[in-house]
C-alpha cells in the first residue's frame, strides 16, 4: 500500500460541468491556478463538447490556453468526436480524453449514439491523436450501474474498456457515474477488468452519491489500482445522470492516502483554499468532509 498513487483532479471539468451558477473562463482559470499551487499535477480543465449540451464548458479553449504554460503539469480535456478534437488540438491540448459508456441508455443520453457508434467515432480521433503526438485517455461510464438501464454487467465494462485500450488509450478510467457501487462490487469489477487491461493502466473515477466512494477506492487500492480521479471540494456531477453528485472530494482522498503513509505531494491548506474560492463563487459550502472539518477548525 505504500507505493505511489496518482491523482487526476477533475473538478474544473466534471465538477463545474453540472453547476447551475455560470462560472466565467477567468474564474475557471483562477481555480485551476489555485489547484496547481496546491501541488496537483494532473488536472482536467474542460471539454470540447456541444455548447448546447454543456454550456458550462464553453470557452474551454481559452481556459486551456491560459494554463498550458506550466511545463511540469498535465492538462486534460474531454473530446467526444473529431469536431472536439479539432478544437482541442488548435488550443494546444497534449492530452485528451474520449468517453464511452458501458450501458446503452447512458450512451444515448450523454452523447446521442450507441456504444458501438461511439467507439467508431473515436477511431479517427485516435488515429489523428497518434499522428499529432497527443496522448489519449479513455473513460467508461456507468461501470457499477446506469441511471437508465439499471444493473450493468462487469462483462460489458470489460468489453468497452478493452476496446478503448486496444484503440490506444494509455489509461482507462472506470466511472461509477451515479455512485451506486459498494466495495465488494468495485473490487470484483477491477479484478474482472484487470484480467484484460493491466491494473496499472486503470483509473478509479468514483462519484460519491451514496457515500461509498472512499470505501470503494480503498477496496481498489487493495486490488492494486493506483490512479484516482477526484474533484476539489467534491464538486459536480453529470447532467445526464439525474441525482448524481460530485466525484469523491480530492481533500478526502488526500487525507486518507496521507493517513495511510502514501505521499500525494498535495498541500491540504492550499487545496482547501482553492475549494473555498470556487465554493464562494458558487454560493455553497463544499461537500468535502475534510474541507468542512478544516474550515470549522479554522473558524474556532
Ligand atoms: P449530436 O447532436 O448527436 O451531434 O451530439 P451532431 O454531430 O449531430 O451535432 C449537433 C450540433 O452540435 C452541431 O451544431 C454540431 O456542430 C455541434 P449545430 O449545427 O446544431 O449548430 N457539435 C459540436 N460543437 C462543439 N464541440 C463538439 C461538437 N460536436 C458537435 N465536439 C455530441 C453529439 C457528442 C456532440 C453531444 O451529445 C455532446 O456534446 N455531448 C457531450 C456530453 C457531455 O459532455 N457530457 C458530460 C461529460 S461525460 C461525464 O461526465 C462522465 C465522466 O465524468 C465519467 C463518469 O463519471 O462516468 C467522463
Ligand atoms: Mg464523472
Amino acid at each position: 500500500m505504500s507505493d505511489q498513487v496518482r491523482i487526476v483532479e477533475v473538478g474544473p471539468r466534471d465538477g463545474l460541468q453540472n453547476e447551475k451558477t455560470p462560472v466565467t473562463a477567468e474564474a475557471r482559470i483562477a481555480f485551476i491556478e489555485n489547484l496547481i499551487k496546491a501541488g496537483l499535477h494532473t488536472i482536467e480543465v474542460g471539454s470540447f463538447v456541444s455548447p448546447k449540451a454543456i454550456p458550462q464548458m464553453v470557452n474551454s479553449d481559452q481556459v486551456l490556453r491560459a494554463v498550458n504554460h506550466h511545463p511540469d503539469r498535465e492538462f486534460h480535456v474531454l473530446v467526444p468526436n473529431e469536431k472536439g478534437y479539432d478544437g482541442a488540438k488548435t488550443a494546444g491540448a497534449k492530452v485528451i480524453a474520449v468517453f464511452a459508456s458501458a450501458s446503452e441508455g447512458f450512451s444515448k443520453a450523454n452523447i446521442n449514439c450507441t456504444v458501438a457508434e461511439s467507439i467508431e467515432r473515436f477511431v479517427p480521433v485516435m488515429e489523428r491523436a497518434k499522428a499529432d503526438g497527443i496522448k489519449v485517455r479513455g473513460y467508461v461510464s456507468c461501470v457499477l450501474g446506469c441511471p437508465y438501464d439499471g444493473e450493468v454487467k462487469p462483462s460489458a465494462v470489460v468489453a468497452v474498456t478493452k476496446k478503448l485500450w486496444d484503440l490506444g488509450c494509455y489509461e482507462v478510467s472506470l466511472g461509477d457515474t451515479i455512485g451506486v457501487g459498494t466495495p465488494s462490487k468495485a473490487r470484483q469489477l477491477l479484478r474482472a477488468v484487470a484480467a484484460e487491461v493491466p491494473m496499472q493502466n486503470l483509473a478509479m473515477h468514483f462519484h460519491d452519491t451514496y457515500g461509498q466512494a472512499l470505501a470503494n477506492l480503498y477496496a481498489g487500492l487493495e486490488e492494486g489500482a493506483r490512479v484516482i480521479d477526484s474533484a476539489a471540494g467534491g464538486l459536480g456531477g453529470c447532467p445526464y445522470a439525474p441525482g448524481a453528485t460530485g466525484n469523491v472530494a480530492t481533500e478526502d482522498v488526500v487525507y486518507m492516502l496521507e493517513g495511510m503513509g502514501i505521499a500525494t505531494g498535495v498541500d491540504m491548506k492550499q487545496l482547501v483554499a482553492a475549494t473555498n474560492g470556487i465554493a464562494k463563487l458558487l454560493g455553497k459550502s463544499p461537500v468535502s468532509r475534510v474541507a468542512s472539518a478544516l474550515n470549522a477548525k479554522a473558524r474556532n
